[in-house]
């Protein structure tokens, strides 16, 4: 951004901004370039006139050191040693919080993300909803917003009754102790297949209960959520994933009323066949529901009043929904439904929709039943991290711990180098690899950058006029072009965008480290290298922290 404005501010004139400034498509050509088409409207000459005159008055500085004009194009060249200097101090100067900036400061925004249901399995479907909902956590702290994040359990429900039951008649404590959310599930999955009319109708009466507030039943459900929270506190531990708040459906149970007085008042309510709902279809949408005919409220009646709650909690600035692309319709009606309320902040409310993930082993999908538990993909990729490191350099110390920071990096990187909402296939054998688009590749050119210095072992002064040869330019570039990437990755709901800012990064440093000598250099070349690698190694854990990936030291 540094050049942009410098190049703006010194053509000085109204219809240029910073943004017009773009990047060649080779760096031949020059840094920076001002496409002049747009301004022909303007000064009603041709862009090649408008570029050549441009040129002719623009003054070349030490940050400038070159203009040309080609084909319409204003290109400009920047100063090589001026830009190296900039960089590396800059990263130098900021460390860990190279990237970051405070445009967020005095905004809030809500995350709402994985949202796991009581009781039920955390399965592969909740890793990308788990993972770009942490990103996205991290990515907007970084640039100085206030962050909440919120997992809104899935908490309400006759599923509940049915539970309670299963465990009345089948369970007992010390086996639902042990086996945890396992257990649970099978007593729940157990009375789906089995359960005759007496029983449902037994589930029904402890679901009321629950409701009621009846003790006993309360009890119940609130052991089954804890053993359900420690269990996925394990996971998100694992995966650096924080929760400010667990507020979930139950917690709205008293707050869904005033949402329908409200809907009532403003006479959005609609009676239909004995349900009451909001009529879309002059949107294009079927109806949200909202009571139904046997008065109980649903899932959107929940979620209005959630949006409600967290507007007037925490007066978000916007509030993120990180849930896959099957809930679109979901989404678009109950904004729509507060619009309709005269909410005007509904539009700042966003779905960030997602794709599938799927296995390309078709094996572990059976092991448990038919779903595929999170917990499972991840100790696997843990697992085949270590085979992987251990073939690679089985004299390493602690290969535990980095089969850990390795794996773990692997699932979460799996998750989130593709753009969001495609859906993928997951394959431990891709995640894993060393010279892939992988989080493991990154991690150990981080490992070979930290190599380097620690081989040279003493402090590393950056010599001041050393004019670096192209390939170090090109690293420095990258290295110029993570602040813009997290603000770009924060616009657009978008980690992937530093997923791949990271392998493109590490893949310029390894071109010029194949290619140029760094210990072996003399004088300012090889000071100047090293600054390079000390760059690197830093950008690199900057961006891959904010995925919620570790960096080992070795590898
Ligand atoms: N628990 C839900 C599910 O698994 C996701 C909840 C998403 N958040 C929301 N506010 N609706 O499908």
């Amino acid at each position: 951004m540094y050049y942009r404005n410098y190049i703006a501010k010194k053509l000085d004139m109204e219809s240029i901004t910073p943004a017009d400034i773009v990047l060649p498509p080779n760096s031949e050509m020059g840094d920076f370039a001002l496409p002049c088409f747009k301004l022909a409207k303007v000064f009603r000459k041709s862009p090649v006139q408008i570029a050549e005159e441009l040129k002719n008055s623009f003054v070349t500085d030490e940050v400038i050191s070159e203009v040309s004009a080609v084909n319409g194009y204003l290109n400009f060249k920047v100063n090589k040693v001026g830009l190296a200097n900039n960089v590396l101090t800059r990263i130098a100067r900021e460390g860990d919080g190279y990237g970051s900036s405070d445009i967020g400061k005095g905004k809030t925004i809500c995350i709402d993300y994985s949202s796991v249901n009581i009781a039920k399995p955390f399965h592969i479907g909740h890793l990308s909803t788990t993972v770009l909902g942490g990103s996205l956590y991290k990515i907007y702290k970084f640039l100085g917003y206030n962050v909440v994040g919120i997992n809104h359990l899935g908490d309400y429900g006759t599923q509940f009754g049915k539970l309670i039951c299963a465990y009345k008649k089948w369970g007992n404590r010390e086996e639902v102790e042990r086996g945890g959310i396992h257990a649970i599930n099978a007593l729940y999955v157990r009375f789906n297949e089995e359960a005759d009319e007496k029983m449902e109708s037994e589930a029904r009466e402890y679901f009321r209960l629950i409701e009621n507030g009846d003790k006993e039943a309360n009890n119940l459900f609130e052991w089954f959520k804890k053993l359900t929270l420690d269990y996925v506190q394990i996971i998100y531990d694992k995966l650096n994933i924080t929760f400010d708040s667990y507020a979930g459906e139950r917690f709205y149970t008293d707050k869904m009323q005033p949402v329908i007085d409200e809907l009532k008042e403003k006479n959005i309510l609609k009676e239909s066949e004995g349900a009451s709902i909001v009529d879309l279809e002059s949107y294009g949408m079927p109806p949200c529901l909202i009571l139904r005919s046997d008065g109980a409220t649903l899932y959107a009646t929940r979620d209005l009043a959630a949006a409600i709650y967290r507007k007037n909690t925490y007066d978000f600035y916007k509030c993120l929904y990180v849930v896959a692309y099957q809930q679109n319709l979901h989404f678009k009606q109950v904004f729509k439904v507060l619009e309709l309320m005269g909410k005007e902040w509904a539009k700042d409310m966003v779905h960030v929709a997602y794709g599938m993930v799927s296995l390309e082993d078709g094996a572990m999908s059976t092991r448990k039943g038919k779903v595929v538990w999170l917990e499972d993909v991840i100790s696997r990729c843990v697992e085949k991290a270590y085979a992987v490191i251990d073939d690679k350099n089985p004299d390493l110390e602690n290969k535990e711990e980095i089969a850990k920071t390795v794996g773990l990096g692997a699932v979460i990187f799996g998750a989130l180098y593709n753009n969001k909402i495609k859906d993928i296939v997951f394959s431990y054998d891709k995640v894993l690899s060393f010279d892939g688009e992988t989080s493991v590749y990154v991690q150990y050119t981080c490992a070979r950058a930290n190599s380097v210095l620690a081989k040279y072992g003493e402090k590393i002064e950056l010599p001041e006029a050393y004019e670096p040869n192209p390939q170090e330019v090109e690293v420095i570039k990258a290295l110029a072009a993570l602040p813009q990437t997290v603000l770009d990755a924060a616009e657009k709901y978008e980690p992937s965008l530093i997923a791949r800012y990271a392998v493109d990064l590490a893949q310029k440093y390894n071109k010029f480290y194949i290619d140029c000598r760094i210990l072996t250099a003399e004088g300012e070349a090889k000071a100047f290298r090293l600054s390079l690698t000390e760059a690197v190694l830093q950008t690199l854990g900057n961006a891959l922290s904010l995925l919620g990936i570790g960096v080992p030291e070795k590898m």
